[in-house]
């Protein structure tokens, strides 16, 4: 594994200015975490799809503050010197500003993160602004909002007409008024994020939006075939680790069941000195394993 020099924002605005595209995934854990940052990919989300990948929920819904910021510092200790982003789970910063800038706070001081995402509309400008006037670094996320998927009605592609396309358009604009230092799309048509991330200087990170933004957003157990998620379309599968994952766990069954594992060879053993105490009488009142139930 290569060492990484640390990436900063500096570093992806830098990216931008010279046409050159930039890699995040989410990630959950600390193993991860350092296989992503030796491979070279320069940002990580810590992603609430954790309430779905890991906690097997059906949506991002029930994913907490405690559990973000306990993952959050996992995954930083993996890898410390990605662009780190913590996304800030359902009703962490939708309930009142306040709320927001002290939620953000925890994933900045107690979990190392470079910047926080949140999942906004032109309702949440001012938010935006208050908590960046706060020194908290905010990536925009625009287009399918999966913690209002309530409202969405579904998973469905943001901005497909004129006026849904020009509302985001706007949307984009007044979230770099408002302080943010990036923004992330989701789901929507590649011609409508190769405009916005034309016509603003924040890198644009796209997710299920085409390859015409400046980086791109996968979850990580989508690109490692990992999971029961049913990954959209356009993703793409770089490994089948739940075709690996069984046939290892298989694998592993079958020689315990056969008695070809653990091998005993390589297992730690008693000398004769001490299997023949053992086997003598036990002196009176000393407990002995079969005392205990074992
Ligand atoms: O939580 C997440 O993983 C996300 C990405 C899908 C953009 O928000």
């Amino acid at each position: 594994m290569s060492a990484q020099a640390k990436i900063t924002l500096a570093t992806l605005r830098a990216m931008k200015r010279e046409g050159r595209k930039f890699s995040v995934l989410t990630c959950y854990d600390c193993t991860m975490a350092r296989l992503i940052e030796g491979a070279g990919v320069e940002s990580i989300l810590v992603g609430d799809t954790y309430a779905e990948v890991c906690l097997g929920h059906p949506t991002t819904l029930p994913a907490t503050m405690d559990q973000m910021i306990t993952i959050t510092q996992a995954v930083r200790r993996g890898a410390p010197n990605v662009y780190l982003i913590g996304d800030m789970p359902y009703l962490s910063y939708q309930v009142s500003v306040e709320e927001a800038i002290r939620n953000a706070g925890r994933f900045m001081s107690e979990g190392g993160c470079d910047a926080v995402k949140i999942e906004v509309d032109s309702r949440l400008a001012p938010t935006v602004e208050t908590m960046s006037a706060a020194s908290i670094p905010i990536v925009a996320h625009l287009g399918l909002r999966p913690q209002s998927i309530h409202v969405h009605g579904g998973y469905r592609v943001q901005g497909r007409d004129v006026r849904d396309a020009r509302r985001l358009m706007n949307e984009a604009a007044m979230m770099e008024r408002a302080g943010a230092v990036m923004l992330l799309l989701e789901a929507v048509p590649l011609e409508l994020a190769e405009r916005i991330a034309t016509h603003t200087e924040l890198p644009v990170i796209g997710c299920v939006s085409g390859s015409r933004t400046d980086a791109q957003v996968v979850v990580l157990h989508d690109v490692l075939g990992l999971g029961a998620g049913h990954p959209p379309r356009s993703v793409k599968r770089y490994a089948e680790l739940n075709e690996t994952c069984s046939a290892a766990f298989r694998a592993y069954a079958a020689d315990v069941r056969a008695g070809r594992f653990p091998i005993d060879a390589l297992t730690a053993s008693l000398g004769d000195e001490a299997l023949s105490g053992l086997d003598a009488a036990a002196p009176d009142g000393e407990v002995v394993a079969s005392d205990r139930g074992a």
